[in-house]
């Protein structure tokens, strides 16, 4: 379904690269399976913008030359990406207050006198959920205590959720549960998935932040059954390849209202455009590249 590697993917970049290019792009480790390069390319095509997106591969060891270096080449921002979402906060100016609070960046702008990070994986994950409801007051269980869980955990409890964290290992749930604790004074309840089956009952959203059900293992068993699940409660589930998941196939056999995990990967993508440009995304385009790029097309 998806290229094994970054080379095959056509990177959706046909223009003449010139002086005048305005350059963004992505910095991570490895670089193999983006898909940024051909949504942020073909929003720019669209809007007939000389911009251009592209992916660096960046060793943990080589990021601070890398940010330097970015920066002396005029680059006007780029996402970041596993292993440097934390670590290259230690060589930015400026922190907005979402990624400030999380303690991650996977967006950098350039600006004349200072280096500006963003978390767009945080006002992602939420804008995909207000399409369907509303966070405020609700009662969310979030699988997994990894980067994407601490993104949407901190911005589901600053927005009035309240918020449990399960996980495989329970100690990683306990200590997001306490940075949250710290850095907003909100109880947050963390424990293991043998927890599951009580918290779902009583939720309202369910995210999934785990890898299970990802390519190419998209048959392994989901860690919540149609059962387990009831109508109107809304699961999504943050991997988008494949975009309907075996937990999305569940959460539809349950009358239960399923979210893609590519609306937050589009709207990251989406909010890190704006922050570059000043402009409004296309949102049809960026989607449309996406489910092209992950159909091979
Ligand atoms: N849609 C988007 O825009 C978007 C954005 C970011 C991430 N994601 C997706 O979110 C997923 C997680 O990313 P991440 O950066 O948070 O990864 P991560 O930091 O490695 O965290 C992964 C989490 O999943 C748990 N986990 C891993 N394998 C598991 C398994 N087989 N069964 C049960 N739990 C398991 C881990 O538990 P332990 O603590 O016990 O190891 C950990 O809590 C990936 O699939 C990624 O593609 C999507």
């Amino acid at each position: 379904m998806e290229p094994e590697t970054g080379q095959e993917l056509d990177d959706g970049c046909d223009k003449l690269i010139t002086g005048n290019t305005q350059l963004t792009g992505i910095i991570g480790y490895p670089l193999t399976h983006s898909l940024s390069p051909q949504m942020h390319n073909a929003a720019f095509k669209a809007l007939g913008m000389d911009w251009a997106y592209v992916p660096f591969p960046v060793k943990p060891s080589g990021l601070e030359e890398a940010v330097r270096g970015l920066r002396a080449l005029n680059v006007r921002g780029v996402n970041v990406t596993i292993p440097h979402k934390e670590s290259v906060l230690e060589y930015i100016g400026e922190v907005d207050e979402t990624a400030s609070l999380i303690g991650a960046v996977n967006t950098l702008k350039f600006e004349d006198e200072t280096i500006m990070g963003y978390n767009t994986d945080a006002s992602g994950c939420l804008r995909a959920l207000e399409e369907v409801t509303s966070v405020d007051g609700s009662s969310v269980i979030i699988l997994g205590a990894g980067g994407a869980a601490r993104a949407c955990a901190f911005q589901l409890a600053v927005r009035g959720a309240s918020v449990t964290i399960l996980n495989r290992t329970p100690e990683r749930a306990r200590a997001l549960a306490e940075d949250i604790k710290g850095a907003l004074d909100i109880r947050v309840k963390y424990g293991g998935y043998e927890l599951i089956p009580a918290c779902v009952e009583g939720a309202d959203i369910l995210i999934d932040t785990t890898p299970v059900g990802m390519y190419p293992h998209m048959d392994d068993e989901p860690l919540v059954k149609a059962e387990l699940m009831h109508e109107g409660l809304v699961v999504y589930d943050l991997v988008y390849n494949p975009p309907e998941t075996c937990l999305l196939r569940e959460a539809r056999a349950a009358g239960a209202v399923p979210v893609s995990g590519l609306r937050m990967l589009l709207y990251q993508g989406a909010e890190a455009f704006r922050i570059w440009s000043g402009r409004e995304p296309p949102l049809d385009v960026m989607e449309k590249a996406l489910l092209d790029a992950l159909q091979g097309v």
